[in-house]
């Protein structure tokens, strides 16, 4: 066996050499004297095998098809994750696959994003925490993974060219902090980068984003490949830090790095760095140490519905509408209950191993009509009628409504958030004749509900996978409680959300002026109604929280609190714990999702829950000082059951952290100073008599005018030059 190393790769040929740095073909990377290619496909809801390299992208071996990002981050079940991760790596196993592309972990900036069924949130921790368990799952089997797309990918319109324009403190906090959680906690084989410019720069030559942040500051170790067709100037590229084109331009890509290395363009260690990259990682996932595990897809079919039971979201329940009675004359209406839409368009599009449909899963006693064309938004007046009769004459109805396949894919974005005309309006008429409607959503990514205040029942399926009929009628009918909850805000209109006047209106910049007040971080501060809020979800059964503790250690903040099952039947609950910030001077978000844990209960029990929160979970970005500042002072904890239902509150004071005043200079308020003065700092005042002086420029009378003077100024407060002076050089030696 070969022994890959960099005496191996300079033994090479630069041929050889120059050949490794791109893929072969759209799949496999090249092949060199003691070493076979290596095999990658798409992901990540399942496996996109093409038949053969030049198949169409549609004609791929068949795969279980698993329910879609964004429905399996509203499980909030890092257990569930890591289990989806570890069927993608046997599957990915038996079909001799060394890397799956994928998960993709970008942020869901705004609603009409294309590809926001593919992703996981609108928030970095859970969109993290789910990117952890996914990649640990796979690579537990053996199987590597590539990350993407890094970073702000956050547009499919011009995504090849278009500069996303992000304020450093955001793209840490929000775009990047998923992938830094991942690359620190899960150690992907690969990652891949994005096909946008990030303030300017191509992101696949963006040498501050592959090597300085990804590689120095983050520790990552393993390869990084482009996104295919991303590669704009290989060479630069290569010196940027990324070691794999995807995928090759055949001869062209070789002999473009063979004259950059000749011409002195590229320095030959530089490429042999990347070729060894290649080399490891084809031989580490090309070459398996350890036999496939077993594989059977029926198997994976029922995890595939008890991962969609996991996650599916139910929104509203008036009257225990839900679950569905047996005895009820009930309706199934609507053409996605036939056609469902259970997976995306795009790369992660899968040949799907065995669809059950609603109307095939529906119970036997059911009636169903079609009610409306999904290839048109125009009302059928003959299925209209057909449906109406039928609803009329039913106890119940279960509307089965969603976005169209041809409304929502990856490569373009959405231009609105309303369900089709026709499926709309049908629902409005079908609410005249009973009231007892069911709403039940096919979509990739948040719906505008106008009539929902009329609406007795929603659930939230997201795109569900092949088991999405099983799935739905798991829920509607009872046989399992739902636990899911929504990882993205539903606003009332489109235009509440705070990207609504820039999204997608420039063709070379997407700018992102809400900054880190995006997602609930932005409807919370403004104090907006929306329609469902991050983190919401219900369930059959009720849970109470009490007892909330908090105590500071020497390296964290633990709460505790207790949770307890007091309905009637066992039930899951995903408890989350938001931080809010009133101790740093800057722009805080009202809250911040800090940690969660999904627990399940039976009725009448109850757990003592402990969460830990490391430094960071107090943490902002201060891109003055490029540092994670976690500042003294006042803190909230929030435990609820979702963003907008917090059931425990209480202050503390955060000691473990940083001065919230940072670096004390002249340009430091009298105000900033003494509301934070420490030990230290009363003690430089005292030292240099001026307590009097400072207590007198506090007090209620001076105290509006005078806490307004930055320290440099002092000398119109009748200090002298010298004292001011001397002042700032020893609170300026403060650490
Ligand atoms: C997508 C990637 C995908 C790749 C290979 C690209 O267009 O952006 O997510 O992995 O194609 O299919």
């Amino acid at each position: 066996m070969t022994k890959v190393d960099l005496n191996f790769v300079e033994g090479l040929t630069l041929e050889e050499r120059a050949d490794l740095v791109s893929g072969t073909d759209f799949w496999f990377t090249a092949k060199v004297s003691g070493m076979d290619p290596m095999l990658m496909t798409d992901g990540p809801s399942g496996l996109r095998k093409q038949v053969n390299v030049h198949s169409a992208m549609d004609q791929s071996i068949e795969a279980v098809c698993f329910p879609c990002s964004a429905l399996t981050a509203s499980s909030f079940d890092d257990q569930m994750l890591e289990k989806l991760g570890e069927q993608l790596g046997t599957a990915a196993r038996a079909e001799k696959i060394g890397v799956l592309l994928g998960p993709g972990v970008n942020i869901k900036r705004s609603p009409l994003a294309g590809r926001n069924f593919e992703y996981f949130s609108e928030d970095p921790l859970l969109a993290g925490r789910m990117g952890t368990a996914y990649v640990k799952g796979v690579q537990s089997t053996g199987v590597g993974v590539s990350v993407k797309h890094f970073a702000t990918n956050n547009r499919e319109d011009q995504r090849f060219t278009n500069s996303s324009d992000v304020d450093e403190r955001t793209l840490r906090e929000i775009y990047l902090a998923q992938f830094e959680r991942i690359v620190k906690q899960a150690h992907p084989a690969t990652i891949m980068c994005s096909y946008n410019k990030l303030n300017g720069v191509q992101v696949s030559q963006n040498q501050r984003l592959l090597t300085n942040i990804l590689r120095d500051e983050w520790g990552y170790q393993g390869l990084v490949m482009s996104d295919w067709g991303a590669v704009v100037d290989h060479t630069a590229a290569i010196k940027a830090g990324l070691d794999l084109e995807m995928p090759g331009k055949g001869d062209a890509s070789k002999e473009e790095i063979i004259q950059a290395v000749k011409e002195g363009r590229l320095q030959e260690s530089t490429l042999n760095r990347s070729a060894l990259r290649v080399l490891e990682m084809a031989e580490r996932y090309g070459h398996p140490k350890t036999p496939a595990p077993a594989y059977d897809m029926e198997t994976q079919h029922e995890f595939a519905r008890q991962l969609a039971d996991d996650s599916i979201v139910l929104l509203k329940n008036e009257n225990q509408e839900l679950p569905l009675s047996d005895s009820a004359k009930l309706a199934v209406i609507g053409e996605l209950a036939q056609k469902p839409r259970f997976e995306g368009g795009g790369s992660s599009h899968v040949n799907a191993h065995r669809v059950v449909t609603p109307k095939k899963a529906m119970p036997a006693h059911a009636v169903y009509a079609q009610g409306y064309r999904l290839d048109s938004d125009q009302a059928d007046e003959q299925l209209t009628k057909a449906a109406m009769e039928l609803a009329k004459n039913s106890d119940q109805v279960v509307f089965f409504a969603g976005f169209p396949e041809a409304m929502e894919s990856e490569g373009f974005d959405k231009h609105s958030i309303s369900l089709p005309a026709n499926q709309n309006k049908l629902l409005e008429q079908l609410l005249t004749v009973n009231p007892h409607v069911v709403v039940v959503l096919q979509n990739g990514s948040a719906v505008e509900m106008p009539w929902e205040p009329k609406t007795p029942a929603i659930v939230e399926t997201y795109l569900a996978g092949e088991a999405v009929g099983e799935a739905t009628w798991d829920i509607l009918s009872g046989q399992v409680n739902p636990s899911g909850k929504l990882s993205e805000t539903f606003p009332k209109r489109l235009a509440d959300n705070p990207t609504y006047p820039t999204f997608g209106k420039d063709r070379r910049h997407e700018v992102y002026r809400e900054g880190i007040l995006m997602g609930y971080r932005y409807y919370d501060a403004k104090q907006l109604a929306v329609r469902f809020p991050f983190g919401h979800g219900l369930s059959y059964t009720t849970f109470a929280y009490q007892n909330l503790t908090i105590s500071e250690n020497s390296d964290d903040v633990t709460v505790s609190f207790d949770l307890e099952n007091t309905g009637s039947q066992a039930g899951k609950e995903v408890a989350q714990v938001y931080v809010a910030n009133h101790a740093s001077q800057t722009i805080m978000p009202i809250d911040e999702l800090r940690d969660f844990v999904k627990v399940e209960l039976q009725p009448g029990e109850t757990k003592h829950l402990t969460l830990k929160l490391s430094r960071r979970a107090f943490a902002w970005y201060n891109s003055e000082t490029e540092t994670w500042e976690a500042d003294n002072g006042q803190y909230e904890i929030l435990v609820g059951s979702s963003s907008r239902d917090i059931r425990l509150r209480q202050e503390f004071e955060l000691t473990i952290g940083t001065n919230p005043l940072g670096k004390i200079t002249g340009e430091t308020y009298v105000g900033e100073l003494m509301e934070n003065a420490d030990e230290r700092i009363k003690q430089i005042i005292a030292e240099m008599g001026l307590t009097a002086t400072f207590d007198k420029f506090m007090s209620p009378e001076l105290a509006p005018i005078f806490a307004n003077i930055p320290l440099r100024s002092l000398t119109m407060a009748d200090i002298d030059a010298e004292t001011v002076h001397e002042l700032l050089q020893k609170l300026n030696e403060l650490d």
